[in-house]
C-alpha cells in the first residue's frame, strides 16, 4: 500500500453505540484513504449499519469521534453531509433507472446544474468502468449464462423438442431441455412457436439469467476495487 500524506477521507477512533443494554459498537477505530473503495464486512448484526449510519450523521455514537472529509462529525455534522453521499442497499429506483440517469438523478438533487451534472456522471461512469449501459434486466440479458430450461412430461417429449431445438443441452434424468436464450419475451415467443409447430407441450418453463455480479465480471472483467476489508 503506498503512503500517502492526504487526509483520509474517514477516520474514526473509538466509535462506541449501546441500544439499550446491547453494546453494539464497542471502540471502533477505522480509516479510509481518500479515492479508495472500501468495503467493511461482519456478519449480520455486528453493527455495519449502526457504523455507516453513525458517520453518515443519521445518528449520534455514544462515544468516540471521527473526521469525515475534514469535517468533525460531532462538531459539524452539517459539513460532513455536505461532503458526503449516501445509498442505501436497496432502493426503489434501482431496477428501473440506469447508472447513468441514477447519476443524473443524484447530480439534480444536489444542485450541481446541467453541464457540471453531465461532467460529473460521464467522469464516474469512466472512473467505475460503467459507461457499461442499461437497466439490471437489460444488463443481465446481454451476457453469456442467461437461458430457458423446459421440463416435459415423458420422454417422447422431450426427445421430440431436443430434435426440434438442435441446440439445447439435455437432461435426461429430469426430462428437462436448457435452451440459451437472453430470456426476452420475443426469443420466448420464437421457442414456444417452433414447440408448436411440433406440436410438442412443455410442463413447465423457467427463465434464468445472470445475475449482477455476473453482468459485473463479464463488463470490466475484474472484481471491484476493494482495496481494505475489515471483518469484526
Ligand atoms: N435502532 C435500534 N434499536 C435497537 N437495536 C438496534 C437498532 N439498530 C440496530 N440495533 C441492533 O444493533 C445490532 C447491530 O445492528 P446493525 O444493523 O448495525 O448490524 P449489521 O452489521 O448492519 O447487520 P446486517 O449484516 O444484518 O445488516 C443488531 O443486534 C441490531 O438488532
Ligand atoms: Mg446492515
Amino acid at each position: 500500500m503506498s503512503i500517502s500524506t492526504a487526509r483520509p477521507a474517514i477516520s474514526a477512533m473509538g466509535l462506541r453505540k449501546t441500544f439499550g443494554k446491547q453494546v453494539v459498537l464497542d471502540g471502533i477505530d477505522l480509516t479510509v484513504a481518500e479515492g479508495t473503495a472500501f468495503a467493511l464486512l461482519g456478519p449480520n448484526g455486528a453493527g455495519k449499519t449502526t457504523t455507516v449510519h453513525i458517520l453518515s450523521t443519521l445518528i449520534t455514537a455514544d462515544g468516540g469521534e471521527a473526521l469525515v472529509a475534514g469535517h468533525d462529525l460531532m462538531r459539524n455534522p452539517a459539513g460532513v453531509r455536505t461532503a458526503i453521499g449516501v445509498t442505501g442497499q436497496f432502493s426503489a429506483l434501482d431496477d428501473l433507472l440506469t447508472g447513468e440517469e441514477h447519476l443524473r438523478m443524484m447530480a439534480d438533487l444536489n444542485h450541481l446544474g446541467k453541464a457540471e451534472g453531465r461532467r460529473r456522471t460521464a467522469d464516474l461512469l469512466e472512473r467505475f468502468e460503467l459507461t457499461a449501459e442499461g437497466t439490471p434486466d437489460e444488463l443481465r440479458r446481454r451476457i453469456p449464462g442467461g437461458h430457458v430450461r423446459l421440463v416435459f412430461a415423458d420422454a417422447a417429449d422431450l426427445e421430440l423438442a431436443a430434435r426440434v431445438l438442435g441446440d439445447a443441452a439435455r437432461d435426461d434424468a429430469a426430462l428437462a431441455l436448457r435452451v440459451p436464450s437472453d430470456g426476452s419475451v420475443t426469443a420466448l415467443r420464437a421457442l414456444l412457436n417452433r414447440l408448436d409447430r411440433e406440436a410438442v407441450a412443455g410442463e413447465t418453463l423457467t427463465v434464468h439469467t445472470p445475475d449482477l455480479d455476473d453482468v459485473f465480471f463479464a463488463r470490466t472483467g475484474h472484481r471491484d476495487k476493494t482495496e481494505d476489508k475489515v471483518t469484526r
